[in-house]
């Protein structure tokens, strides 16, 4: 069972490389299931109704999301009707959303989580003892459970994933934007990356316009963050493949789209 996982999809730059490499990346790579982080998919922050679709016309079958999630208003008018996409599992009790949702491919089914980090983060439940929760009612249905986990510290995302290993298909870290060279299989067999990177603009800084953010480390200034709308693009993933008799990874391989790594079909 092979899982295509996208890293964080930047505004317009971010949903251009999955339109025009996701064709190509399924063809080369025959997933059975493809995931993409989409919180950063409108121009930065959050995701609308349009994006969510068209993320799923391209050939996404689920959506994760992290701490931009409520960024663009609109999500609160579709996301109860919006199957696909899951949000973070460690918000208050009743906030509106999917905490776990399930994709069927060949006669199974993968449960697909989406967890934020605490540290140098906005306060939220504990993810430690939420996920807990989610695996118990995820392993009712399936064997195969996939973790986003959206976090800012490296050794926040290495304790969650070692706190999961074996108990879960997958962990992939998301949110700092930089594709991170730890992918491995843990002794109990979850694959783990601390982060599977962005996909969006290749020349700014983690997908915004560097002058800007230049600016922002030279002034200590406000300074307005924007997607640069022309330059050179990246995509960031991984794919995992899963033994789906006992929902425990064989390998997972880092995947990027650049023009320092061009793509071979
Ligand atoms: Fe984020």
């Amino acid at each position: 069972m092979k899982i295509l996982f996208i890293g964080d999809i930047v505004g317009s730059p971010g949903r251009d490389m999955v339109q025009t490499y996701l064709s190509k990346l399924k063809k080369k790579y025959q997933p059975h299931v493809t995931i993409i982080n989409g919180e950063n998919a409108a121009a930065g922050k959050g995701i609308t109704e349009k994006i969510y679709k068209n993320l799923l016309d391209w050939g996404a079958q689920a959506i994760t999301m992290g701490n931009h999630t409520w960024d663009k208003k609109e999500i609160f008018h579709f996301i109860d009707d919006a199957t696909y996409i899951v949000r973070p599992g460690n918000l208050p009790p009743d906030t509106p959303g999917n905490e776990i949702i399930y994709v069927k491919s060949n006669g199974k089914e993968i449960a697909v989580l989406n967890l934020l980090g605490r540290t140098f983060m906005q306060p939220v439940d504990d993810p430690f003892r939420k996920v807990d929760q989610l695996i118990q009612e995820a392993k009712k249905r399936t064997n195969i459970i996939f973790v986003d986990f959206h976090a800012e510290a490296t050794s926040e995302k290495q304790a969650f994933g070692w706190y999961l290993d074996g108990k879960v298909s997958a962990v992939v870290g998301t949110h700092t934007h930089v594709q991170t060279a730890d992918n491995r299989i843990l002794p109990k067999g979850t694959s783990y990356i601390s982060d599977v990177g962005m996909t969006g603009p290749y020349d700014g800084i983690l997908g915004m316009e560097r002058e800007s953010v230049i600016k922002k480390f030279l002034t200590g200034l406000p300074v307005r963050f924007e997607v640069p709308k022309q330059g050179r693009t990246q995509l960031s993933g991984v794919l995992i493949d899963i033994d789906p008799a006992n929902g425990m990874s064989k390998s997972i391989e880092k995947i990027q789209i650049n023009d320092d790594h061009p793509f071979f079909s």
